[in-house]
This record gives C-alpha cells, sequence and structure tokens, in this order.
C-alpha cells in the first residue's frame, strides 16, 4: 500500500508562483508515489477574514482550477472541500482538549500573522487555534506526510505532537506526519518580499504574456547595479532567484555576465519575462479548456467531497471508540 499525503490551501482565488514553487509543484510530483488528499481549506479563511465570506466560493473554484490545470489528477488525487467534511470540526473540538494556549502562542508562522496583520490585542480564539483545526485536517485522513510551504512546518510539527499525546491517551490511532519541504519553497515576491496577490508583486500561473513581461520589467534587482556596465551582486537580486527556479540551463552566464557587469537588468529581465512566459504556457492553456467547462469542476468536487467524508467517518469511528465517547455503548 501507497503511503498517504494531505495537503491543503486556502482559497484566495488563482493561484501565483510562490504556491506553485511552495506546495502545488511538490504535490505533482508525488501524485504517483502516494495516495494523496488536498483538500480547499475554506474554514481557514475564517480567521483572518470572517467579516467578508462573500468570494470563498468563487475563490474556492478559481483555486481548484488552478490545480487541475497544473496536473493534479482526479483519478489520483481527492480534491475535496473542508467545509464540506463535517467530521474535521469534531476531531478539531477533541484535539483543542490536548493543546495549551502558550504551546499557541509560541508559533511562529501564527505569530507573524499577527504581527504583519496587526492584531496583538484582537487575536480570535479560532485564529490562536486554526493549526489545531490544521492537525485535525490531516490527521484525520491519517496522513504519512504533508508537502507543504516552509511557513506551514510548525503546524505540521504541532500535529505530530497532538497524534503523540492522543496515542499516549488513548491508544494508536494515529501515524506521525511529516513534513516535505522543497528547496524553492519560499520564492520571495518581485519586490523581494513574501509573494503575495494584495501585494501586487505575485505572477499568477494565469498571467498573460504581456502582464508577464510588464511585472517582470518593475522586479527589484541589485539596488547598487545602476545601469548597465556597473557589475552586479546576483546573490542579492530577486530576478536571479527566479532564474535559479526557472532558467537552470542559463543561470551560471548570467551568474558571470551580471557580475562582470556585461548583463544589464534590462537584458537580463527581458529574459526571464520569456523563459517564463513559456513555462507558464502548457498551463495557460489548459486551464482556458477547463474555465468552460464547469460541470467537469462541480463533479471532480462532489466526488472528492464523498471520498474524503468516507475515509473522515472511518477514522471518527477509531477516535469515538478509543475516546469512548460520541456513540452509544451497552447500557
Ligand atoms: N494552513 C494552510 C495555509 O494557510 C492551509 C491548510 C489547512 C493546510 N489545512 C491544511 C495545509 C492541512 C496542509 C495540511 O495555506
Amino acid at each position: 500500500m501507497k503511503p498517504r499525503i494531505l495537503s491543503g490551501m486556502r482559497p484566495s482565488g488563482r493561484l501565483h508562483l510562490g504556491h506553485w514553487c511552495g506546495a502545488l509543484e511538490n504535490w505533482v510530483h508525488l501524485q504517483d508515489d502516494y495516495e494523496n488528499y488536498h483538500l480547499v481549506a475554506d474554514w481557514h479563511v475564517l480567521t483572518t477574514n470572517y467579516e467578508n465570506t462573500a468570494d470563498i466560493w468563487t475563490h474556492t473554484i478559481d483555486m481548484v482550477i488552478d490545480w487541475l490545470a497544473t496536473g493534479i489528477d482526479p483519478n489520483k488525487n481527492v480534491i475535496f472541500i473542508q467545509s464540506h467534511v463535517k467530521e474535521h470540526a469534531e476531531l478539531h473540538l477533541l484535539f483543542s482538549m490536548l493543546v495549551t494556549v502558550p504551546r499557541l502562542e509560541r508559533n511562529p508562522t501564527v505569530k507573524e500573522q499577527i504581527r504583519e496583520l496587526h492584531l496583538e490585542n484582537r487575536v480570535s480564539y479560532g485564529h490562536l487555534g486554526y493549526p489545531v483545526l490544521q492537525a485535525a485536517d490531516i490527521l484525520i485522513y491519517r496522513a504519512n506526510a504533508v508537502p507543504v510551504g516552509e511557513d506551514q512546518v510548525p503546524h505540521v510539527e504541532l500535529t505530530r505532537e497532538i497524534a503523540r499525546r492522543f496515542n499516549q491517551l488513548y491508544g494508536e490511532v494515529f501515524p506521525e506526519p511529516e513534513a516535505l519541504v522543497t528547496e524553492f519553497s519560499r520564492l520571495p515576491g518581485l519586490d523581494g518580499t513574501k509573494m503575495s496577490k494584495s501585494k501586487n508583486n505575485a505572477i499568477l500561473l494565469s498571467d498573460e504574456p504581456e502582464e508577464i513581461r510588464k511585472k517582470v520589467m518593475m522586479a527589484i534587482t541589485d539596488p547598487l547595479k545602476v545601469r548597465r556596465g556597473d557589475p552586479g551582486r546576483p546573490n542579492v537580486c530577486t530576478i536571479f532567484n527566479y532564474h535559479k527556479k526557472f532558467n537552470s540551463r542559463e543561470v551560471s552566464e548570467i551568474e558571470k555576465d551580471c557580475q562582470s557587469g556585461v548583463l544589464g537588468c534590462v537584458a537580463c529581465k527581458q529574459n526571464l519575462a520569456e523563459k517564463l512566459t513559456q513555462y507558464l504556457e502548457p498551463f495557460r492553456h489548459k486551464r482556458q479548456s477547463l474555465e468552460k467547462d464547469r460541470d467537469y469542476i462541480r463533479q471532480v468536487l462532489e466526488q472528492g467531497n464523498r471520498q474524503a467524508r468516507q475515509q473522515a467517518a472511518a477514522t471518527m469511528e477509531l477516535v469515538r471508540h478509543a475516546m469512548k465517547i460520541g456513540y452509544m455503548m451497552e447500557i
């Protein structure tokens, strides 16, 4: 039997290259060697955006179309929506008893979010606890591995602790899953800061060639390299980072010519824009045809939700029996 993967993303609409490098590419590469579960984490959206729920559904559909367009195969992957498998909420409640509040407050990813959103004194109970919900997402499928970006590793660590604690207290039900992280799992945005659609520093997988070119031309390079001829420092240049990932064939030449000053930033960016356009071309094609086939998307999700529910229900039977709660015992 193949080991099992579970991973997921918040539905944020169309995906960008950061999502691709952070996780999605890994999902595609791993899909033959594992049994794969991928969830749209729509409940997780509420942690930072509970007032505004109007777009969650369209963002879900846009994201699933992107997943399929990159090659996630519905015959090899269970693709489903978190809020459509209510068992996650039950397991979350049970797990929430096994975790202390100070343990949750130490989570570096949650801390960073709180800092970035200036939430210091008004973090909700649900927001602080979302890594516990994530542990339930993972463990309810008894997953062995979790392919995610670097920022999610603390959550997988917590998941392992919860699995261990549960098994100790109630008997062996859960495996301890490991995080699978790749080399480019934190591709920076075009301005060198964290890639995010709202900061307008992201290239979307679905961007047209002209948009790609415009965005790349605006990117920040080595601030000390002002004109062609100035020697550049590839190791501080965002564009060079992208060449490493998307233009590996020319990367050593680019490094040399940037350092010597022969290569100017404009030409270097034009080259990258072209490589990115080629790289994303097949994806854009596939996306266009998926866009027109809404019935197919619905079918994929209905089937995925059904398969996920079945598996989640089976695990919850084990959990309830281990904990001796939530079913009728002998009277
Ligand atoms: N927390 C993840 C994010 O913000 C999404 C997520 C929810 C997830 N449940 C998960 C990721 C389970 C991996 C496994 O993107």
